[in-house]
C-alpha cells in the first residue's frame, strides 16, 4: 500500500471513531448506565475532557442479561461449574480456567501447552468483559460468548474433543449434572445438550464484568480517576489510540490490520507469522487483520499481541504507537498512558472461583 493510501486509511478510522462512537455502545446487548452530564460546566478543560470521554467510550453495563438470552442464577451458577470442571474435557485434565485463570485476570501469563500438548498458537484473551466484545477471539470468528463456548469444546485451544456430541456424552455420564442442567433448564426434556452447554457457560461469562475507576469516571464522577490519569487520558486520545480502542470495551468492536505502518513481525520479531483474519476468509484484504484487543484489565494481562510476542506494557505501547500510528512516542507519555490505563482495572468478580 503507498503511503497516500495508508495516510487515508488512518484518517478514515480516525473520523470512523467519531461516526461510530456512538453506535458502537449499542452493539452487544447491554444495559448502559446513563452518563450523567448535566450538573457539570462547560467551558472548563476538566469537563472538555469529560465530554470527549463520554463521546468515544461507554461504562460497563450491569450486567450483560438481555431478553435473548435471560440471565438466571442456575444458569450462571451451573456455567461456573462447568468453566472448572477438568472432567468434561476431551484429557480429563484441562478445564477453561487452565487458560483462563482467576489469578491473571482470566489469561494464563503464558505460552503454556494446549490439549494437543503443542504449543498454544495464540496468546490467551481473557474473559473477564468478554462478552462486550462485538467479535471473539483474536480472528473476531465467533460473533458471542455462546458462539465461543460453542467452539471451545472442540477446539486444541479449549476443551479439545473430536466433535461436540463426544463432549455432550462425558457431561451426561457425570451424574451431579443431571440435576444442574435440570434446574438450569427446567421445561427441556434433555436438558444436557451442546445449546444449553453454551447458554449456561455463555450466562456465567455475561457475569465477569470488572467495574473499574473509569467506568465510575463515564458515570459524572469526575474524581473517580487521578489527574495524572486523566493526563494519561489526554494522550490516549490524542495519540490517536481511540481510533481502533473505544466504546465498553476501549476496543473489542472493530477488525483493524496490526502493522499499518510497517510489518508487526519486524517489530514484534513473531515467530511464526499469523496472516490474521485472511486464514478464515481468504480475502486478502484481510491480511494481518485481527480484532483491536479490548484494553481492560490490560495492566494485568501480559504478554501481549495475539501471539504473546511482546513481554510488557511499555513495549506494546512503543509498538502500536510506531506502527499503528507512526508516531514516536516518549516514554514519560508511555508512562501517562498507563496510568490512565491503569484505570481500565477493576476488582475481580466474587464469582471468578471455583463453586
Ligand atoms: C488450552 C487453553 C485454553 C482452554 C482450555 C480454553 N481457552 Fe479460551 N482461549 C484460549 C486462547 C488461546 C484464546 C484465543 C483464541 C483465538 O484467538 O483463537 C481463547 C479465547 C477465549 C475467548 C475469547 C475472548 C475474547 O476476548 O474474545 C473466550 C470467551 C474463551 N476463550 C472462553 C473459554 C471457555 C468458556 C473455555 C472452556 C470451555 C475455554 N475458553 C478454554 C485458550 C484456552
Ligand atoms: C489502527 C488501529 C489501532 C490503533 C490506532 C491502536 N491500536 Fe492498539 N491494537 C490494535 C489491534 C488490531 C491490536 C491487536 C493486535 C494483535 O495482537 O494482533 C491492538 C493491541 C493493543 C495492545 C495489546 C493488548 C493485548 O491484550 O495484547 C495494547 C496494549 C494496545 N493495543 C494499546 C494501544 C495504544 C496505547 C495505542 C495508541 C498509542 C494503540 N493501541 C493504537 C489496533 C490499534
Amino acid at each position: 500500500m503507498d503511503i497516500a493510501k495508508k495516510r487515508q486509511l488512518v484518517c478514515c478510522l480516525t473520523a470512523a471513531v467519531f461516526i461510530c462512537a456512538g453506535t458502537l455502545a449499542g452493539a452487544g446487548e447491554q444495559k448502559t448506565a446513563a452518563a450523567k452530564t448535566d450538573d457539570v460546566k462547560i467551558e472548563d478543560p476538566e469537563n472538555e475532557l469529560f465530554q470527549s470521554a463520554v463521546s468515544l467510550f461507554k461504562p460497563l453495563a450491569r450486567d450483560m442479561d438481555s431478553p435473548r438470552l435471560p440471565f438466571k442464577t442456575e444458569r450462571v451458577a451451573l456455567g461456573r461449574t462447568l468453566f472448572f470442571d477438568q472432567r468434561i474435557s476431551a484429557t480429563g485434565k484441562v478445564s477453561c480456567a487452565q487458560c483462563h485463570q482467576p489469578k491473571h485476570y482470566g489469561t494464563d501469563a503464558a505460552q503454556s501447552p494446549d490439549t494437543g500438548n503443542a504449543l498454544k498458537s495464540r496468546n490467551v484473551q481473557s474473559v473477564l468483559n468478554a462478552s462486550v466484545n462485538v467479535y471473539n477471539n483474536w480472528y473476531g470468528d465467533q460473533a458471542s460468548v455462546e458462539d465461543q463456548a460453542f467452539s471451545s469444546l472442540t477446539s486444541p485451544l479449549g476443551l479439545g474433543h473430536k466433535s461436540s456430541d463426544e463432549a455432550i456424552e462425558k457431561i451426561r455420564a457425570i451424574a451431579e449434572y443431571r440435576g444442574l442442567f435440570a434446574k438450569a433448564f427446567p421445561t427441556d426434556k434433555e436438558p444436557i445438550n451442546v445449546e444449553n452447554w453454551a447458554t449456561a457457560v455463555g450466562a456465567y461469562e455475561r457475569s465477569l464484568l470488572t467495574p473499574a475507576p473509569f467506568d465510575a469516571y463515564l458515570e459524572g464522577k469526575l474524581d473517580a480517576i487521578s489527574r495524572d490519569a486523566k493526563t494519561g487520558l489526554r494522550k490516549f486520545m490524542s495519540t490517536g489510540c481511540v481510533a481502533c480502542h473505544n466504546g465498553i470495551g476501549i476496543g473489542g468492536s472493530s477488525y483493524q490490520k496490526f502493522g499499518i505502518w510497517s510489518d508487526y513481525w519486524l517489530t514484534t520479531n513473531s515467530s511464526p507469522v499469523d496472516k490474521g483474519r485472511y486464514i478464515i476468509t481468504k480475502d486478502e484484504n484481510d491480511l494481518y487483520t485481527f480484532r483491536v484487543a479490548n484494553l481492560r484489565n490490560v495492566t494485568m494481562t501480559a504478554p501481549y499481541f495475539h501471539d504473546g510476542s511482546v513481554k510488557s506494557l511499555p513495549e506494546a505501547i512503543h509498538v502500536m504507537a510506531k506502527i499503528q500510528l507512526r508516531k514516536t512516542i516518549s516514554d514519560e507519555d508511555v508512562k501517562d498512558i498507563i496510568v490512565f490505563l491503569k484505570t481500565l482495572t477493576g476488582p475481580l468478580p466474587n464469582n471468578f472461583s471455583p463453586p
